[in-house]
């Protein structure tokens, strides 16, 4: 049984940002096969700023509580930066994960990621792939 930091615990009973934009700019979804959690991040942008990102999560108590800390990670901040919201960021953020449990991390990463892939699809604009933001950021 893996034992939880207390903001876990605390996120996971109280989670932030809970529910769906209905009118979202982007939208990401994912899920892990293994595990059959599900997550749906919504996002709104303002001037390449998050101006709100909400989530709906089927998962996993951890699951729970990386949504709802990814999400507050995300308001506010440019696209840019919340690009870098790594998975190892959202589990410092937690106060740890048990390590059986970092693939839930994984997903509240990856599917804020995707909302802003699918932002910026609607807006016509190309998706760079990670190795390819990385590159073009060092140069
Ligand atoms: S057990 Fe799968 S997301 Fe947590």
């Amino acid at each position: 049984m893996p034992v939880y930091s207390e903001k876990v615990m605390e996120h996971f009973m109280n989670p932030r940002n809970v529910g769906e934009i209905e009118d979202a700019d982007g939208i990401g979804e994912v899920g892990n096969p293994v595990c059959g959690d599900m997550m749906s991040f919504y996002i709104k942008v303002d001037d390449n700023h998050l101006s709100d990102v909400k989530f709906k999560t089927f998962g996993c108590g951890a699951a729970i509580a990386v949504s709802s800390i990814v999400s507050e990670m995300a308001i506010g901040k440019t696209l840019e930066e919340a690009r870098k919201i790594t998975p190892a960021l959202v589990a410092a953020e937690l106060e740890g994960l048990p390590k059986n449990k970092y693939h839930c991390s994984n997903l509240g990463a990856q599917a804020l990621n995707k909302a802003i892939d699918d932002y910026l699809k609607k807006q016509g604009k190309k998706v760079k792939n990670k190795k390819r933001r990385e590159k073009d950021e060092r140069e």
